[in-house]
């Protein structure tokens, strides 16, 4: 593929969307063509999802990440806007979230085997080039949630939290041909850059 697929990962709260958006800009100024994104989508799979996440709509585990793994097929695959077709005409694809969540989150409650299977051998699911994890302690991804929001959502309680950080690490031993970089993301925005930076050019 043209373009390059970035994919980060983190608990609520890490502050994926802080860095996220100063890497497209630096990217950007570098001349790159730059395509932001995440999952849940903007479609009508992720309409659904956030209903859950929200509590509204109430969905079983499995529920979730069939859900999930339609949404995904649908970024994937979108002829006008999915990632592949970006990637094809050179873009620079940066995900907020993608199957390492599913593993993590869904994985939890499921077992790590079928969704590993299903989504990494999924042949409408593309194999990001570099997963960025920003990892912070429980407690900071709390603290961050807790000033940032209003309300929760169904995983954002503290001792889901700490059980996703452990699954994420469980799930990232297991895939061992991903390239997946965990930086400390405890620091200031500008230090936790500076690593980005360093990984991605
Ligand atoms: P959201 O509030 O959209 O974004 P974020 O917390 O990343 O800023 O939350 C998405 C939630 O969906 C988050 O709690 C993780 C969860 N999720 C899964 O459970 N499985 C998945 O496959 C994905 C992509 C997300």
């Amino acid at each position: 593929m043209p373009g390059k697929f970035i994919v980060f990962e983190g608990l609520d709260g890490s502050g994926k969307g802080t860095q996220i958006s100063r890497l497209a800009a630096e990217l950007s100024a570098r001349g790159e063509k730059v395509h932001l994104t995440c999952e849940p989508t903007q479609y009508a799979t992720g309409g659904l999802i956030r209903d859950a996440l929200a509590g509204i709509a109430k969905r079983t585990p499995s529920e979730m990440a069939g859900l999930f793994l339609a949404d995904r097929i649908a970024h994937c695959e979108n002829p006008a806007d999915g990632i592949k077709s970006l990637l094809e005409r050179g873009y620079t694809v940066i995900c907020d979230r993608y199957y390492y969540s599913s593993l993590a989150y869904q994985g939890m409650d499921l077992g790590l085997e079928w969704l590993i299977k299903a989504n990494l051998e999924c042949p409408a699911i593309l194999k990001p080039d570099l997963c960025i994890f920003l990892d912070v302690p429980t407690d900071t991804a709390d603290d961050r949630i807790s000033k940032g929001r209003a309300s929760r959502e169904i995983f954002e309680e503290k001792e889901t939290i700490e059980r996703v950080r452990k699954q994420y690490f469980k799930v990232f031993e297991k895939l061992s041909g991903h390239n997946i970089r965990v930086i400390n993301a405890a620091r200031s925005p500008e230090e936790v850059f500076e690593d980005i930076l360093k990984i991605v050019i």
